[in-house]
């Protein structure tokens, strides 16, 4: 097509197209500017904001990548009345994750307005999608490259990328195995006498709610162990969580030893 330095990319589409287009717009000719045009709502609370592109490599997901912020971000509300809704619904895991490490205005407002939420009522949309987008760039503007603070984003992803690995990502759309990481990290935060056990349950009730999976498949403890073990973001042998105090308070715990863990997902199994 004749691209030069001066062109540029437009990625129209899921958390996919938007990770694909800014690895490419990244790497050609050695960075070119590139627009996110998200339309899963994925992808306009989450991937489109950040600047963390990736593609995946058979030794690993989000294997080869670069940070890499695209010029501007468009979201058009839209887009989501063709979005299947079970796609829909995962996307708000990402949404009640915000409620929970940094916003519990956030968290009520999904309490209180699930209903008007899963028929597409725009200014409920408009407000939850606005929200979730100042959250993540706060958090990404504090620590771009993830050296501590950005970490609170993978609240719930510690078991929930275990679990998308034990189904050989089949299973469960990202979103739904984030639903139930979250619930499973929920309660470990109140095994470990971080929180008492009505937050584990709210986030529990709100992700029924919203028609989302909060109960871990039948796979052994010790495989989900294991797995987390050699998920890239544990470092040398500690398994890390980012557990919960309070509802819109979070705190990164380095070294959560195996035997709430085991705990917790026997109590769940
Ligand atoms: N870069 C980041 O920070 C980041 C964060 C989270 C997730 N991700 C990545 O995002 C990807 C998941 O993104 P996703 O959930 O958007 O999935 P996706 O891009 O696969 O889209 C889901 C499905 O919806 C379809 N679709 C998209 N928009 C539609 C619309 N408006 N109407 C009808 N159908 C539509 C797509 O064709 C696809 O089949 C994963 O690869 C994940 O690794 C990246
Ligand atoms: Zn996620």
């Amino acid at each position: 097509m004749n691209c030069d330095r001066k062109s540029a990319l437009v990625a129209l589409g899921g958390g996919v197209v938007g990770d694909l287009t800014g690895f490419i717009a990244a790497t050609y000719q050695r960075g070119i500017p590139f627009v996110q045009i998200p339309t899963t709502l994925l992808s306009q609370v989450d991937s489109s904001v950040g600047g963390k592109t990736a593609v995946n490599h058979p030794r690993g997901k989000n294997m080869i990548g670069a940070f890499y912020q695209p010029k501007l971000v468009v979201i058009d509300l839209d887009t989501l009345h063709t979005l299947p809704q079970k796609e829909f619904r995962a996307g708000l895991a990402e949404v009640v994750k915000y409620g929970v490490i940094a916003d519990k205005n956030l968290f009520a407002f999904l309490e209180g307005n699930a209903k008007a939420i899963l028929l597409l009522d725009s200014h409920c949309l408009e407000h939850i999608i606005e929200t979730s987008c100042a959250i993540k760039a706060d958090v990404v503007e504090k620590d771009e490259r993830e050296s501590r603070h950005r970490m609170i984003l993978n609240f719930g992803h510690t078991f929930g990328h275990a679990i998308e690995t034990l189904t050989n990502y089949t299973g469960y759309l990202h979103g739904e195995a984030v639903a139930i990481g979250m619930v499973q990290a929920a309660w470990l935060s109140a095994e470990t006498g971080r929180c008492s056990e009505d937050v584990p349950q709210r986030i529990e009730d709100l992700l029924k709610k919203f028609g989302l999976p909060t109960q871990p498949p039948d796979v052994k403890s010790q495989d989900v162990i294991e797995s987390m073990y050699h998920d890239k973001k544990t470092e040398r042998d500690q398994l890390r969580f980012i557990l919960v105090k309070d509802i819109g308070s979070i705190e990164i715990v380095d070294d959560v030893p195996e035997t709430p863990i085991k705990a917790v997902l026997e109590k769940a199994g």
